[in-house]
């Protein structure tokens, strides 16, 4: 059965598409508004988000599979993004990555057997004078060592919603 979204986020991401000069310019926001309505975006929720913003299904999809930070079906509770670029790699990231991968027992781009963590690889994450860096949902931490990826780790792990160490706003 398809899955639908919310009458109120439908009003929410119509007003949104409104705000944009050509209704296609509004897909990522709508496709936000559509995440956090329905957990996720899958076919269902790309189609939805394509009919509102007035463009066909195949062209959505081709933008949703572009960006990586949306959040899929098959995430954890958690998603957390390791920078790969080569100011990060150079300080260390690959190594970083590689040692969550196996701390975290998950292959690559993979979901922890107890669905709490979801670890992606990125591309440049704005950051690169504090690399090696990482992002975990919507917060960046940064200078980052082997023991403060650990301490992450420990931190989500026991139910901390939002670990000590992240960058704070200026
Ligand atoms: S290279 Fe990692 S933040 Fe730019």
């Amino acid at each position: 059965m398809a899955r639908t979204l919310s009458d109120k986020a439908r009003k929410e991401a119509e007003a949104m598409v409104k705000r944009f000069p050509h209704k296609d310019g509004a897909l990522l926001n709508v496709f936000r508004i559509v995440e956090r309505d329905m957990g996720y975006l899958d076919e269902d929720a790309v189609k939805i988000s394509a009919e509102i913003c007035g463009m066909p299904p195949a062209k959505a999809w081709g933008v949703f599979t572009f960006y990586t930070t949306f959040k899929t079906k098959n995430d954890g509770k958690y998603r957390m993004w390791v920078c790969s670029t080569l100011p990060c790699a150079l300080s260390g990231s690959e190594q970083l990555y590689d040692h969550l991968k196996e701390t975290l027992d998950c292959n690559e781009h993979g979901t922890t057997k107890d669905g709490l963590i979801t670890l992606k690889k990125a591309e440049c994450l704005g950051a690169c004078g504090t690399a090696p860096c990482l992002q975990l949902e919507d917060d960046y931490y940064e200078n980052l060592t082997r023991d403060k990826v650990d301490q992450l780790v420990t931190e989500l792990k026991r139910g901390v919603a939002r670990p000590a160490g992240y960058t704070q706003d200026p």
